[in-house]
């Protein structure tokens, strides 16, 4: 089922009076069936916009939609969602059998009929052989899966995860991140994964919604968004290592660099401008400027080249076999990998 937001906003008013604008003016649409990722800094917005597409925080204007249904102001025990958290939030007296049981509890469903709901959710998320322990006996992730498994037995109509892989260590995370993709897939839920990490973001995604302070950056497939950021900021925020930004001017047609070197052709009007460039997009080409490899960092099959282009150190991931034994090499980048923010807005011209 498809989630519209409009216009969501939210702000925040404290004690004295103060406001903070959490969410503003999002409009955006979560395709039926695709896993969403909403990314960005932290205290950009993300669990605000969940909680209020879940419900737990009224919203200060907008409306959201479950379809056709404009849910803005039905209450949460009504949207028919799924909710998971950071921290699992498991009863640690009931087991995991009790712990996936417990929201049908005030259900008119029978003994059995739950039973067997709750063996269905276990064996989705691969916890059949556990449903007699306790969650302390079971390790993060996979209380992390029996959270996943309570938020889904009640069959909601959405999946909303928010920061659910924080609290596992780096081998959980990525096996865990994996599980909760196959799981949306076999069950085909609207979900929206609210993430800080950009590299979990793009691996788990169908699409990425990119929030700073409250606002819509980008709405785009990962690769489309890094490959063509809207923006400095979204630039900037994908990558690791991360875009080297420099500045530029556009003499006569042609990218210059602050020192001088003249990279590519471009159609873009003259003008100052900064320029984008990642450092997997130079490429060791005899037409190319000269670079001193004396900084450099071997990280298997590609080197990192550290070097200056006036007083802005910038980075060049090569391929190790392109710079052996070489003391200097000539680095070069393609027209259409400069990316072109205009130095006001932040916003791409290219
Ligand atoms: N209950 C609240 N009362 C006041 N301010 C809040 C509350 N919840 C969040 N905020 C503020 O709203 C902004 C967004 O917070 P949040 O949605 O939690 O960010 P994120 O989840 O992206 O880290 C932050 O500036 C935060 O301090
Ligand atoms: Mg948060």
């Amino acid at each position: 089922m498809e989630i519209r937001l409009e216009n969501l906003t939210k702000v925040f008013t404290d004690k004295s009076g103060n406001q903070t604008r959490a969410v503003d003016q999002l409009t955006i649409t979560i395709p039926s069936g695709k896993l969403v990722g909403l990314l960005g800094p932290s205290g950009c917005g993300k669990s605000t916009t969940l909680f209020m597409i879940a419900g737990l925080h009224p919203v200060t204007e907008g409306k959201i939609f479950f379809g056709e249904d404009d849910v803005t102001r039905l209450a949460p025990e009504k949207r028919g969602i799924g909710l998971v958290f950071q921290n699992y939030a498991l009863y640690p007296h009931m087991t995991i059998r009790q712990n996936i049981m417990f929201p049908l509890e005030n259900l008119n469903i029978k003994r059995q009929e739950a039973e067997k709901l709750v063996v269905e959710m276990a064996e989705l998320v691969g916890i059949r052989d556990q449903l007699d322990k306790k969650p302390s006996q079971l390790s993060g992730g996979q209380q992390q899966r029996v959270a996943i498994a309570r938020a889904l037995v009640k069959k909601p109509r959405v999946l909303l995860l928010d920061e659910p892989l924080s609290n596992l260590d780096a081998r959980l995370r990525l096996q865990t991140r994996e599980e909760i993709k196959r799981i949306q897939r076999e069950t085909g839920i609207t979900t929206i994964f609210v993430t800080h990490d950009q590299e979990e973001a793009m691996s788990i995604s169908d699409q990425m919604v990119v929030l700073n302070f409250g606002m819509q950056q980008q709405m785009d497939e990962p690769q489309v968004m890094y490959n063509k950021p809207d923006n400095i900021f979204v630039a900037k925020f994908l990558g690791n290592p991360p875009i080297n930004i420099i500045e530029g001017e556009i003499k006569k047609g042609k990218i210059v660099l602050s020192d001088g070197t003249v990279l590519a052709d471009t159609k873009i009007k003259d003008g100052k401008y900064d320029l984008g460039i990642r450092p997997e997009d130079f490429k060791v080409d005899d037409q190319g400027f000269v670079v001193d490899t004396t900084h450099i960092d071997h990280t298997g099959r590609d080197t990192m080249i550290r070097f200056m282009i006036g007083d802005k150190p910038l980075r060049a991931l090569v391929e190790s076999e392109s710079v052996e034994g070489k003391k200097t090499i000539k680095l070069m980048v393609k027209a259409h990998k400069v990316h072109v923010f205009d130095k006001e807005t932040g916003l791409v011209l290219s």
